[in-house]
């Protein structure tokens, strides 16, 4: 079954703890915790002290996607803060490998995400050593921008790789989904769709999940 994680980015933060109980009880499976550090990426977010809030509701497990230069530096604050996964940028990381290792080393699900015009090939050195290949389909730095399509089909390159060296891993998607592009990045290998506007902004979200999980509306 394909997992879905809401993006807290999108959600209107003046009530964190309560926009958490509204993807939960929509069916959401983890919550995405988008970090930024206006280096890496043109934009800053949130930081160990908020995930920490967002763990203590004791809700959702944290999705967290590192958008920062040398992530190697902040894998144990966020892990401490009680992260479930932790996502690197292959363009980030001094040691893409070491520091992956290092994730799992501390109990945490390691993540190695690839930006949209980043190969599918950059993840060949670390087959094996992580648990979820994140790939994105917008520019990293702001929510609700639209998908860019031709990242889209780096899944089934990333998933014959998985396939081919005997490896199970996630496939995660970030950027631009929504309940209409779902059913073509889960028919290509994503088993986890990450989604900021589409579900935050939706009257019904329990129906927007489960039309992304292709169980109708
Ligand atoms: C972009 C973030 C995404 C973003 C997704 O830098 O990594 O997680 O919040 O938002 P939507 O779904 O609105 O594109
Ligand atoms: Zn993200």
């Amino acid at each position: 079954m394909v997992k879905v994680a809401p993006s807290l980015l999108a959600a209107d933060l003046a009530k964190i703890g309560s926009e958490i109980i509204r993807m939960k009880d929509a069916g959401s499976d983890w919550l995405h915790f988008d970090v930024m550090d206006g280096a890496f990426v043109p934009n800053l977010s949130f930081g160990p002290a908020i995930l920490s809030a967002a763990v203590a509701t004791g809700l959702l497990p944290c999705d967290v996607h590192l958008m920062i230069e040398r992530p190697e530096r902040y894998i144990e604050a966020f892990a401490e803060a009680g992260a479930k996964v932790i996502s690197i940028h292959v363009e980030a990381a001094e040691d893409l490998v070491g520091t992956l290792r290092r994730i799992r080393k501390i109990n945490c699900l390691a993540g190695a995400v690839l930006n949209p015009s980043t190969p599918a090939s950059r993840l060949g050195i670390a087959l094996g050593e992580f648990d979820l290949a994140l790939v994105m389909t917008v520019n990293p730095g702001f929510g609700g921008q639209k998908m860019i399509e031709s990242a889209v089909e780096k899944i089934p390159q990333i998933r014959a790789m998985l396939d081919d060296a005997g490896i199970a891993a996630e496939i995660e998607v970030d950027g631009g989904v929504n309940a209409e592009n779902a059913p073509m990045l889960i028919a290509r290998g994503a088993t986890v769709l990450v989604a900021g506007s589409a579900l935050f902004g939706a009257s019904d979200p329990a129906a927007l999940i489960r039309k992304m999980k292709g169980c109708g509306a």
